[in-house]
């Protein structure tokens, strides 16, 4: 099974382990953000990896182009299967991304992140953005024509995305609820509705990693959209 849905692992190096430990590896991938790659470092994704995982190195790289392009050089040495950076960082810098891992053996998957999907029309407007939507094709644009292999979005805004980019474009959608819950994402949706929509990868994590039966959530949502 070629599973579209990413785990993460927002959580501290022996949670995350005993966590992972649980899951197939043909079910899902992994995701080491933040709060993990800070308290653990490189060596969670090695144990992560020889568990049989693929993971996706999610620290969202926002900098000047030699330090980005230096920072995805790391990453792919350390094996792992998709990374990512802001768009917002401008050409140059997603260009030197790109060409830095096009010198590398095994590169990962590099993808954009657009606009975060925590925040709403109404959030954006504080940072001087009138127009989420528009913001999010202009970003998706931005990343395709600097050669990334896809973006991070809503599952909401998938299906324009993929008209002005083509089918290729990996949508990567975070924002992913199972039902109602009162936390900080803003722009989601339900598993289903994300594929019907054209997502690629489903990032699904508190759904699954706060459930009393982690294996039990992420069997019923692959159950719902029928894998
Ligand atoms: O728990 P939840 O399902 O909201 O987790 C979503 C995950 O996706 C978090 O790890 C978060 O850092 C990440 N993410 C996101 N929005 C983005 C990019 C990544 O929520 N645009």
């Amino acid at each position: 099974m070629n599973s579209p849905i990413i785990i993460p692992l927002d959580l501290e190096y022996d949670e995350a382990i005993k966590l992972a430990e649980l899951f197939d590896p043909k079910s899902c991938r992994l995701k080491v953000g933040s709060q993990l790659f800070t308290s653990s470092g490189p060596r969670v994704i090695k144990d992560l990896q020889s568990l049989g995982f693929d993971i996706f190195l999610d620290l969202k790289f926002h900098d000047i182009p030699n330090t980005v392009s230096q920072a995805v050089k790391v990453a792919a040495d350390l094996g792992v299967w998709m990374v990512n950076v802001h768009v917002s960082g401008g050409s140059s810098m997603l260009e030197s991304a790109r060409k830095a891992l096009n010198s590398c053996r095994n590169p990962p998957l590099l993808i954009g992140v657009t606009m975060l999907t925590s925040l709403s029309n109404e959030d954006v407007k504080e940072i001087g953005i009138p127009d989420i939507s528009e913001k999010v094709m202009q970003l998706a644009l931005l990343a395709k024509s600097n050669g990334l292999d896809g973006i991070v979005c809503s599952p909401r805004e998938v299906k324009v995305i993929k008209e002005l980019c083509g089918k290729e474009f990996i949508a990567v959608t975070p924002g992913i609820r199972t039902k109602k819950m009162n936390d900080d994402q803003s722009r989601v949706s339900s598993p289903k509705e994300a594929i019907n929509n054209g997502s690629d990868f489903l990032v699904i994590g508190r759904p699954i990693i706060e459930s009393s039966n982690p294996l039990k959530s992420l069997n019923q949502i692959l159950d719902d959209i029928e894998l």
